[in-house]
């Protein structure tokens, strides 16, 4: 019997955060002055091992978990992480595998990457500006790095690779074409994002948000374009392509349009807790019973009554603005 949730939405997505830290300090998710030099994250010791994440990754599959994808923090942060690619990418059942990095250390990865078997590559990329790009990145690492990175998963055969810009009021909204442009000249399929008030560091205002619509409504400046109709439900971006076809892009909004309707996707944090919304206040501590022995009847168990009492809606109740304010912060469990 397939597994389903209060609203009945079945299971069938996981992200799994692999390490809390970053190399960057993205005001929106990491503003420096909170998660300065002193700041206490994670012991290596409390961070799921691969053999830990390969075992449930197994048994989530088991519970219709189809697509898993690899975040962080900086997931290329976690040694030797094409290990555990290529355990994940071996396990039956597994039919998707994707990463989503910030881009800087893919130079030195890709290839291996794509050699363990990771299937599609996200990159993080809001602004094309170098300058701009030190402020909303917080670091001395250059642009040059990220496109550098591009480059390199590009030449390891990542096609076509996903780009993700979270668009904010008065930051970088006046780059849209420029980066609508840049992706649809390398081949690569750009989401706007509406910036959203995950966690509670980082200061969130409505204000700040660029609605999708206005975000198409500007796009037209480059052509025509049209809805990609799409069978698969839980999706979190809708996609859109340009009429003369040189491309398509997608929008994922989140915040003016909710698809809590659909969503499929749980998240295991680093440190192996298991959540079932990325705006959800707690998990379910999946690691010491890892740890204590457990069968694997009693770990899927776990799994499947968090599932079965799973009620979250948050980017629709915050449409009616009654949300909930205790929240996860987003480096814990990737976006
Ligand atoms: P695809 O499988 O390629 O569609 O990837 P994805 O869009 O699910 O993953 P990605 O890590 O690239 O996330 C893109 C943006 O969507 C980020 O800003 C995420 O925080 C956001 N996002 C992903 N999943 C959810 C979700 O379930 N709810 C909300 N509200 N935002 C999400
Ligand atoms: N709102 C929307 N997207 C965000 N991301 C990080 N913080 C936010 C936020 N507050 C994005 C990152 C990355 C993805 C995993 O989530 O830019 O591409
Ligand atoms: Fe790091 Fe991504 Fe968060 Fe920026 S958004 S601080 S790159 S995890
Ligand atoms: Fe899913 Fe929660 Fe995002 Fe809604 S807000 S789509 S329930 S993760």
């Amino acid at each position: 019997m397939k597994l389903l949730d209060t609203f009945s939405r079945p299971l069938g997505a996981l992200r799994i955060s692999v390490t809390d830290r970053c190399n960057f300090r993205c005001p929106y998710c990491m503003p420096r002055e909170v998660f300065g030099a002193d700041y206490p994250f994670m012991d290596r010791l409390d961070i799921l091992r691969f053999e830990e994440i390969e075992r449930l990754v197994g048994l989530f599959v088991g519970l219709g978990v189809r697509k898993v994808r690899l975040t962080g923090g900086e997931p290329l942060l976690r040694k030797s992480l094409p290990d555990l690619v290529a355990r994940i990418v071996r396990i039956p059942g597994v039919d998707d595998l994707a990463l989503t990095t910030n881009g800087v250390l893919l130079p030195e990865f890709a290839q291996a990457l794509k050699d363990a078997g990771l299937k599609r590559l996200t990159v993080s990329l809001d602004t094309l500006n170098a300058d701009r790009f030190r402020k909303l990145s917080d670091s001395e690492i250059p642009l040059t790095r990220v496109l550098s990175g591009l480059a390199a998963a590009r030449s390891a055969g990542f096609a076509p690779i996903k780009l993700n810009c979270v668009l904010q009021r008065g930051i970088n909204e006046d780059e849209i074409l420029n980066l609508a442009t840049f992706a649809r000249e390398g081949g690569h399929i750009l989401r706007f994002i509406e910036f959203m008030d995950v966690g509670t560091q980082n200061g969130w205002k409505l204000d700040a948000v660029v609605p999708i619509d206005e975000v198409l409504a500007k796009i037209t400046a480059l052509g025509e374009i049209e809805p990609i109709e799409d069978s698969k439900t839980g999706r979190v971006a809708e996609r859109w392509r340009y009429r003369d076809g040189s491309g398509e892009f997608g929008v994922i909004a989140s915040v003016t349009k909710a698809f809590c309707g659909g969503c499929d996707r749980a998240r295991l944090s680093a440190e192996g807790a298991l959540y079932t919304c990325l705006f959800a206040g707690s998990g379910v501590n999946l690691k010491t019973a890892l740890r204590n022995g457990s069968s694997d009847s009693d770990l899927r168990a776990l799994i499947v009554s968090s599932w079965k009492r799973r009620d979250d809606h948050y980017s629709e109740l915050r449409s009616s603005n009654t949300p909930p304010t205790r929240k996860v912060e987003m480096f814990h469990i990737g976006g």
